[in-house]
């Protein structure tokens, strides 16, 4: 069976690829390298004895996009990772990430809304804001996200849900991601992030591996135990997973379907134990410095992950400091 992953060797995209290949999937990756390489191809082979087909097309060139289905009418799914995801970034070009992250979907969906092939999009935990109530239900409403990246993805997924409503043939799932972190257990790929990390996980490895001199922890007077934010931290191989089940339910299901799930642990970890845990499980130590508080940044926020485990059977695996040992692995071995 065939499947389309857009952004398919991205961070998060080649380690789904990786396992939809392990279970006979035959894969069809786009992606334009903007924040990826060909070399991501090599370690997917590495780990799996197979390739994708790979394409390198832009989501925006609706042209070559109909092109590419035309020639793959037998595609039987898409997960649609393509778009830009940097928070900071998306608030100096705004209109780069409404031209990627909506256009690019638009064009995704004015091609295979009519053509019953169901969808998967990367959609985040930004769409909650800071959320009154944790953990944070599927259910809790929008609040005004924090940047434009995160209008992005609200954007998108009301195109979405409106797309399954007026195509009864057409289902989607929109799965949002808590913090993905970690690595491929092997350390032949993991997150390849461009410039200096915004993210926490990527820029404490960079640290330890001394290319910057301190870790910023932002904020240390928060209203938590410890006085630094709370996040929910999942591993890439257990939302690599969640992927693969939510296609599974979307593809054994008559009826049309449109869902929004948590993917995310359901524990929430603060800055503070982060840190301690990565100190533990590798021996190296963390040179890090209180700071003021990032603009932006929500306090705590972590899943509530019960629909996921009731509707679709899945459940995090790995643990926090399985992730981050990988983490460090995958840092160590570029
Ligand atoms: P990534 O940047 O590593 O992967 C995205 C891939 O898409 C890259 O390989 C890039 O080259 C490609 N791409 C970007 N624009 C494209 C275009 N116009 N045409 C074709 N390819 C294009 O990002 P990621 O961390 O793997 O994230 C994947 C998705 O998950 C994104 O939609 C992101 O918004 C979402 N998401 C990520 C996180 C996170 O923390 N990593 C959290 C929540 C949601
Ligand atoms: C985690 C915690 C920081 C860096 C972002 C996006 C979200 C989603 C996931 C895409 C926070 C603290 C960080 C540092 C620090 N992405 N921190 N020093 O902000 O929770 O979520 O990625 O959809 O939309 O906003 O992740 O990894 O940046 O931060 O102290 O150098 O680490 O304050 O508490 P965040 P993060």
């Amino acid at each position: 069976m065939k499947i389309l992953v857009t952004g398919g060797l991205g961070y998060i995209g080649s380690h789904v690829t990786t396992l939809l290949l392990d279970k006979d999937f035959e894969v069809l990756c786009l992606d334009n390298l903007e924040n990826s390489s060909e070399s991501v191809l090599d370690g997917i082979n590495k780990i799996t004895g197979k390739s994708p087909i790979f394409e390198n097309i832009d989501i925006r060139d609706k042209s070559s996009l109909r092109i590419l289905l035309d020639e793959h009418v037998d595609i039987k799914g898409v997960i649609h990772f393509a778009a830009y995801k940097a928070v900071e970034e998306s608030h100096k070009i705004p209109l780069d990430y409404y031209q990627n992250n909506v256009v690019g979907l638009l064009n995704l969906l004015e091609l295979i809304s009519t053509k019953r092939i169901p969808l998967i999009f990367s959609s985040s935990c930004t769409v909650y804001g800071q959320a009154k109530k944790l953990p944070i239900k599927e259910s809790t409403p929008y609040q005004p996200p924090t940047s434009p990246y995160g209008y992005t993805k609200q954007v998108g997924e009301q195109i979405i849900k409106h797309t399954c409503k007026a195509y009864p043939n057409f289902s989607a799932i929109s799965l949002r991601y808590f913090n993905p972190i970690g690595a491929h257990p092997t350390s032949k790929i993991g997150e390849n992030p461009r410039g200096v990390p915004q993210n926490l996980v990527p820029f404490l490895t960079q640290t330890v591996m001394g290319k910057h001199s301190v870790l910023k922890v932002f904020g240390s007077n928060y209203n938590t135990p410890d006085g630094t934010c709370i996040r929910d931290y999942i591993h890439v191989m257990d939302l690599a997973q969640a992927h693969i089940d939510s296609l599974d339910f979307l593809i054994s299901n008559e009826k049309s379907i449109y869902e929004t799930f948590n993917v995310g642990t359901g524990s929430g970890v603060s800055v503070l134990e982060l840190i301690k845990t990565f100190e533990k499980v590798t021996g190296e130590e963390v040179p890090f410095e209180y700071n003021e508080p990032r603009t932006g940044d929500t306090e705590a926020a972590f899943a509530d992950i019960k629909k996921i485990e009731k509707k679709i059977g899945w459940k995090s695996k790995y643990s926090l400091e399985e992730a981050l040992k990988n983490a460090w692995e995958w840092e160590k071995n570029q």
